[in-house]
Formats: C-alpha cells, sequence, structure tokens
C-alpha cells in the first residue's frame, strides 16, 4: 500500500499550527504536531482580533516548521506534499498559512493540497484508528460550526443537519462572557458546572421536537441572558453563588439537544456508529451524554483524541494524506474560501 509524508500548517482562527504526518489510507502516524496558540493575544478583547491574529501567525510559523521537522527528525526533502487550510475562517489568518505551504510546495518541486478545516475535525476521530475511515453518523461541534453529517466514507459526505444561527461552541463563548468568564469560555463553563445542579434553571432544549436535524443556540442564550439581568438588574453580572448553576444547566440544555438530535440521526441512517469531533467535544459532561446515550441505543461510539480536538494540523494533514493519496491535488492559483462549506 502506497504511504507518503505530509507536512500541513492551519492558521485559520487563533491557534497556528503545524504537523507532519506519514501514512497510507489504513493509518497514519504522527511523526510531529505543534501548535502556538494565540488565547493569552485574544483574551483581554474577549474574542479573536483579526488583525492580530495574522500577524502572530507569521511570526509562529516559519519557527513552528522548524520545530515541527525537528521534532520529526526529517529534512524537507522528506516531505511528498504540502497542505493548509482554506477555509473557512478569518481571511487574513488564513492567508499566511496557505501561502506559506503552497511557497514550501514551489520550492520543493512538490504538490500543494488546499484543505476545508471542516473536513479535518469530521475525520479527525479516525487520525489514530488502524482500519482507516469508516461509515458513521458524525456530529461536529465547534466554535464556528455544529453538524450532523453522515460519513460514508472518505470524500463521501451527506449534511443531515446543521444550526441555523449560533455554533455551541459560539453559544458556550457568548454565555461566559455575558457571566464573566475568560475566553474561550467552553472550558471554564465545564469547570464551574461540575459544582453546580442541571436542574436549577430551566432554559429551552430549542427545535428538540421539531421532525428535522437542525439546531438553533440563540433562544438558550437570550434565555440565560434574561435570567442574568434578574439575578442582577443592574449589569447582569450575577451573584458569584449563582455561576455554578447558571453554567450547569446552560450546559446540560446544550448537551440534551446535541445528544438527542444525533441519536435520531443514527437511527435515520440505521447506523451503529458515532463520532463526536471539534472543540466542544472536549466538555467531559458531552462525553459522558453521549456514552450513557449510545450503550442505551446499541451504537458505538468514537470521540475524537483529545490532541486532535481543538485546532490542530494533525487533523488537516489527515484528510490531506488522503486526498494526496488519490491524486487529488490543488493549483498554485487557488485562493482560501473564508465561507467554505464541506
Ligand atoms: O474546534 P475549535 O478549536 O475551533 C473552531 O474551529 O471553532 O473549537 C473551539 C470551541 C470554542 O467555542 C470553545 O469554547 C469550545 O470549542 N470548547 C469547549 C470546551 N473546550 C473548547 N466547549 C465546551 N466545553 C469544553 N470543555
Ligand atoms: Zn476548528
Amino acid at each position: 500500500m502506497s504511504h507518503a509524508t505530509i507536512l500541513a500548517i492551519e492558521s485559520s482562527c487563533d491557534e497556528t499550527a503545524v504537523a507532519i504526518l506519514r501514512g497510507n489510507r489504513l493509518e497514519a502516524e504522527i511523526l510531529s504536531s505543534e501548535i502556538s496558540s494565540q488565547i493569552d493575544i485574544h483574551q483581554e478583547y474577549g474574542g479573536v482580533v483579526p488583525e492580530l491574529a495574522s500577524r502572530n501567525h507569521s511570526l509562529a510559523l516559519r519557527p513552528l516548521v522548524d520545530k515541527a521537522l525537528a521534532q520529526a527528525g526529517i529534512g524537507l526533502e522528506s516531505i511528498d506534499a504540502f497542505a493548509a487550510t482554506a477555509g473557512p475562517g478569518l481571511a487574513s489568518s488564513l492567508l499566511i498559512g496557505h501561502t506559506a505551504a503552497k511557497a514550501m510546495a514551489v520550492a520543493s518541486k512538490k504538490p500543494f493540497l488546499s484543505i476545508n478545516h471542516m473536513e479535518g475535525h469530521l475525520l479527525s476521530p479516525f487520525i489514530d484508528s488502524k482500519q482507516g475511515i469508516q461509515e458513521n453518523t458524525s456530529l461536529v461541534v465547534s466554535g464556528g460550526h455544529t453538524m450532523i453529517i453522515q460519513t460514508h466514507g472518505y470524500g463521501n459526505y451527506a449534511l443531515l443537519g446543521k444550526t441555523l444561527d449560533d455554533a455551541a461552541g459560539e453559544a458556550f463563548d457568548k454565555v461566559a462572557k455575558m457571566i464573566g468568564l475568560p475566553y474561550p469560555g467552553g472550558p471554564h463553563i465545564e469547570k464551574q458546572a461540575q459544582s453546580g445542579s442541571p436542574d436549577a434553571y430551566d432554559f429551552p432544549r430549542s427545535m428538540l421536537k421539531k421532525p428535522h436535524l437542525d439546531f438553533s443556540f440563540s433562544g438558550l442564550k437570550t434565555a440565560v441572558l434574561y435570567t442574568l439581568s434578574e439575578l442582577n438588574p443592574v449589569d447582569g453580572r450575577p451573584p458569584e453563588e449563582a455561576i455554578p448553576d447558571i453554567c450547569a444547566s446552560f450546559q446540560a440544555a446544550v448537551i440534551e439537544v446535541l445528544v438527542k438530535k444525533t441519536i435520531k440521526a443514527a437511527k435515520q441512517q440505521n447506523s451503529k456508529f458515532i463520532t463526536l469531533s471539534g472543540g466542544v467535544s472536549c466538555n467531559g459532561a458531552l462525553k459522558n451524554a453521549f456514552e450513557e446515550a449510545c450503550v442505551k441505543n446499541g451504537i458505538k461510539l468514537k470521540v475524537c483524541s483529545p490532541a486532535f480536538t481543538t485546532d490542530n494540523a494533525a487533523m488537516i494533514a489527515y484528510v490531506a494524506l488522503h486526498k494526496h493519496l488519490n491524486g487529488e491535488h490543488s493549483p498554485f492559483s487557488c485562493d482560501v474560501d473564508p465561507n467554505m462549506r464541506l
């Protein structure tokens, strides 16, 4: 079976990442996966500032490529193809990684691969698989997307449901900001929720009764906002002791909808395999709820490994490996696309 070594860059948002991966269609070995996070830089603004993000990508990238090569113990001449995220994401950030990977490909006279970030998340549960990509019902929950997809195999995806407004991670981040917790909010809400009651507040489970598989989280966000202004009509900042209950109740509302809709999708598709990926799938309570529901319904569950859950370049290299082995190379004239769809 043919093998290839891929160097991939991810720079769609606020993480600069470089990974080198070697493998075939069935299994891949990560030779290095380096991430330089900008979270500290953006934290004081409560969200990502695009201008700061692109500047810092260009500062971080070159040393990170050197570090990834050193970690892998190989030189540029050992790379068979160069890849980068082309979208979705911030245009100015995407351009840094995309242009750098193209430049390395041109200089090395090797192919270039332009990769969809969401396909990276979607296939990330299989990076450490020994049997390649298998048919499954996939829930991708990140800061920008919430999607249920039937993955029939590499390159064969059917979108079954998506959010009609905020993504699940975005809802975590916005609610955290309203409460006064740091950015990104997901991990902070999870931590606060551990000492709170999920039944303290009855927040809405939007679209749960609807027959379709789409999501909506903006009503939930507004419901939290109303609760906060009732608790503190002056500035909406809740009293310290109320924060765990608000976080636990909010998190429970998000989880219930994600679990029930994904299980429903799997049943409709006659699928006995569910995968979870994207930043929100780091959430321990979400994983536990899925484990319980999957056991109850006789469905196998694979949650993306923590190292590949939030933005990373290994997932971009993994998609690129499959593309490269299929000969699906990108022209050097191809552009980034901030709104790229799967
Ligand atoms: O996949 P990701 O790193 O980037 C995007 O492509 O968006 O996801 C980031 C999102 C953020 O919204 C963050 O708050 C959320 O994932 N997140 C979490 C947790 N860890 C990260 N949400 C809930 N619980 C967590 N433990
Ligand atoms: Zn992402």
